[in-house]
């Protein structure tokens, strides 16, 4: 399975970091929808689902945090640490996040609006849109 992580260009200077993100430029989509995560208790694991069409991508922009991607037949953990770095997230991918700091803002940016009917939330209906057959 390949993970793609994106290191967005951070324009520092003697004042800080600023990291700007443009749509079709440093986002590989439209982006129609950001949310984001914070306070998230100690111990939580949230996500437990796929997509059917969206794409999104992760950045935790304060904090750390693990993801976990499941195409069916393999799994990737994948950390985020840094402020500057986005975690694309294609459809049909199983996806927990899990291990955020206290301090963890997870902020996601989405290619649609936020549609119940695109969530796949059990595994095995996962398995069967992926065409992986149960035990494989
Ligand atoms: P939920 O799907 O449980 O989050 P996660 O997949 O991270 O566990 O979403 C939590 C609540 O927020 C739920 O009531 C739906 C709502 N929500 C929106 O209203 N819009 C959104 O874009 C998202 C992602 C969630």
């Amino acid at each position: 399975m390949k993970v793609i992580k994106y290191v967005f260009q951070p324009h520092g200077d003697d004042r800080g970091q600023l990291v700007a993100l443009e749509e079709f430029k440093d986002i590989p989509f439209s982006i129609k929808r950001v949310y984001y995560m914070y306070d998230t208790g100690e111990g939580v694991r949230r996500g437990f689902h796929a997509h059917k069409s969206l794409e999104q991508i992760l950045i935790c922009i304060h904090g750390s945090c693990k993801i976990l991607l499941d195409n069916g037949t393999e799994k990737k953990v994948v950390p985020l640490e840094k402020p500057y770095e986005g975690l694309y997230v294609g459809n049909s991918m199983w996806r927990e996040m899990y291990d955020f700091s206290s301090d963890a803002v997870l902020m996601v940016l989405a290619s649609e609006l936020y549609d119940e009917a695109d969530y796949i939330r059990n595994y095995d209906e996962f398995l069967e849109f992926n065409g992986i057959k149960k035990g494989e």
